[in-house]
């Protein structure tokens, strides 16, 4: 089959085979991919409409126990500057993104034990009793079930973790012997199986990537249906290990956005911070390419400057008001809008309002 009889194989079955999915990923041109972005496109515009969902992200800590070699706030890199929010600091960033409009408000951080599970559980708490027609998505790591399991009993609704890579010898090229891939899997088995709608991804051209990993990234997305996918290019950072590595590339990032929105139509797919990093209109493309969830921060603007995954990230000078107006324009500008809604999964619209 050509690289086109795949995309339109892909769209219908929701399928396709390992080598079927190295072929496109080794020769697909331009046109291949303005072709999948068509039809990712219009697949996301009949399941939302031209409706953008928006996430407030808050990252609360930069203190990390992790030292993955691709990341700016592992716990090796001492030109890093640590902060910490309070419970207070966390809950205003929230009210504050309650005016401008969010819905969801993601919290984010290092793998920082200095928040307990118990203290974590509170945080959630209070932003749920706060504002309950709210949804909270969690994005701290790789915890225990009873972890997992207390956070969703407090109120938390969904829970980012990507896995980064199938390929568990792939994984262990980019984090230190300590990590486990098989843990981290296991925790995306837990968090689906407690009901958390759960999001996944991977890095795009991360080191030592090859076709073969993202066909097994595919073959893993497709049987774990996420409710989330996020997936944005490696961006190298100055102070780590992969500083001198290049880039992983925009073009490859869209199409897999593309071919994920036609794999798993309902998904919720973000147009990453890292893919308009990498360029200026890069979320717009996103969206274009079939994403339908933008995620700007919402964290104090002090701060913004030392949650630096990778270098050249943008919004780390802009207030949240600003982020808001700036991505208006921007989905307006390509003819769709941001609305005002939690924008939970499909499968879950029913009973989150009883959450
Ligand atoms: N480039 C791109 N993405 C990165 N992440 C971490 N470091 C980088 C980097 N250098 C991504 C990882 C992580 C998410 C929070 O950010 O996929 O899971
Ligand atoms: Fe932050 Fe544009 S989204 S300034």
């Amino acid at each position: 089959m050509n690289n086109i009889e795949l995309i339109d194989t892909l769209e219908k079955t929701g399928h396709l085979d390992k080598e079927q999915w190295v072929q496109l990923f080794d020769t697909f041109t331009d046109d291949d991919r303005a072709y999948a972005a068509q039809k990712a496109s219009a697949a996301a515009v009949a399941q939302f409409g031209k409706s953008i969902f928006i996430r407030g992200i808050v990252e609360f800590s930069n203190v990390c126990k992790n030292d993955c070699l691709y990341c700016g706030i592992r716990k090796s890199n001492a030109n890093c500057e640590r902060y910490r929010l309070t419970k207070e600091q966390i809950l205003d960033c929230c009210d504050a993104g309650y005016e401008y409009g969010f819905r969801t408000f993601v919290l984010q951080s290092g793998e920082d034990k200095s928040y307990s599970t118990d203290t974590l559980c509170d945080i959630v708490a209070s932003i749920k009793k706060a504002h309950p027609d709210c949804a909270v998505t969690l994005s701290v790591g790789e915890l225990e079930y009873d972890d997992y399991k207390r956070l969703f009993d407090a109120g938390a609704d969904r829970y980012l973790l990507r896995h980064e890579t199938a390929d568990e010898q792939h994984y262990g090229k980019l984090h230190p012997s300590e990590m486990s891939w098989a843990h981290r899997m296991k925790c995306l088995e837990q968090l689906k199986e407690i009901g958390y709608q759960t999001g996944c991804g991977m890095m795009v051209g991360s080191p030592f990537q090859t076709s073969e990993h993202l066909a097994q990234d595919m073959l893993f997305l497709e049987r774990f249906k996420p409710q989330m996918i996020g997936m944005g290019p490696f961006l190298p950072h100055k102070d780590t290990p992969f500083k001198d590595e290049p880039a992983g590339s925009y073009e490859l990032t869209l199409f897999l956005i593309s071919l994920c929105r036609l794999m798993l139509p309902d998904c919720l797919i973000p147009a990453t911070t890292a893919l308009g990093t990498i360029r200026p209109d890069g979320r717009e493309k996103g969206v274009l390419a079939g994403a339908n969830v933008i995620m700007p921060n919402l964290s104090p603007i002090d701060v913004r400057k030392k949650y630096l995954l990778y270098d050249g990230k943008i919004c780390t000078g802009d207030e949240s008001a600003q982020c808001r107006a700036c991505l208006e324009r921007r989905m307006e500008s390509i003819g769709y809008k941001v609305v005002i809604t939690r924008g939970d999964h499909k499968s879950y619209d029913k009973d989150s309002s009883l959450r």
